[in-house]
C-alpha cells in the first residue's frame, strides 16, 4: 500500500532504512522539511501524519504505509498561504526561516492536541476535558521547537492569534 504525501500516493522506497524525512528531502524533493538535528532534538523535520505531528527524522518511512503525510508544502491551497503561514509573516516569527516549517507543522498538531484535551507537562488538572491554550501551555507545547534566531517572540504571538482567530470562527 502506497504512502500519501499531500494528498498525493507516492510509492515507498525500497530500502527500509530510509527515514521518513530522508524520503521527503531525497526521493521527492520535498525540501520544505527540514533536517536540522537529525536525532529529534530540533523539531525541523516536523510534518503531520494523519493529523498528528511527529518528528520525521525519527520515522522510518515505511512504518508510514497507507498513512497521510502533511508537510508545509501541502499547507498552501488554491486560497494560498494558510492562515498560520500568513500569521508568522505578521508577526516575524521567522528570521532565516529554517525552523519555520517545523514550527508551523507543530502548531497545527499543538491546535489538534488542545482540541481533543491532551494534557502537557503544566497542564494543572490531567483529568479535565478542556484544555485553556495560556501562554505557558503554547510555550511548554512548542517548546520541542527551536529556533536559533531567537524569533520565538514572533512564533508564539502568531501561533496565539491563529488560535484565538479560529476558536472565534
Ligand atoms: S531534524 Fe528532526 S528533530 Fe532535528
Ligand atoms: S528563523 Fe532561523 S532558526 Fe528559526
Amino acid at each position: 500500500m502506497p504512502i500519501r504525501i499531500n494528498g498525493i500516493e507516492a510509492d515507498l522506497p525500497g530500502d527500509p532504512r530510509v527515514s521518513l524525512l530522508d524520503f521527503l528531502r531525497e526521493t521527492l524533493d520535498l525540501h520544505g522539511t527540514k533536517k536540522g538535528c537529525n536525532q529529534g532534538a530540533c523539531g525541523a523535520c516536523t510534518v503531520l501524519v494523519d493529523g498528528e505531528r511527529i518528528l520525521s527524522c525519527l520515522a522510518l518511512a515505511v512504518q508510514y504505509e497507507g498513512r497521510s503525510v502533511t508537510t508545509i508544502e501541502g499547507l498552501t491551497g488554491d486560497g494560498g498561504l494558510h492562515p498560520l503561514q500568513q500569521a508568522f509573516i505578521e508577526h516575524d516569527g521567522l528570521q532565516c526561516g529554517y525552523c519555520t516549517p517545523g514550527q508551523i507543522c507543530s502548531a497545527l498538531g499543538l491546535f489538534a492536541e488542545v482540541a481533543r484535551g491532551a494534557p502537557s507537562g503544566v497542564t494543572g488538572d490531567i483529568a479535565a476535558v478542556a484544555v485553556d491554550l495560556t501562554g505557558d501551555e503554547l510555550r511548554e507545547r512548542m517548546s520541542g521547537n527551536l529556533c536559533r534566531c531567537g524569533a520565538h517572540n514572533g512564533i508564539v504571538a502568531a501561533i496565539a492569534q491563529t488560535y484565538a482567530a479560529g476558536r472565534a470562527a
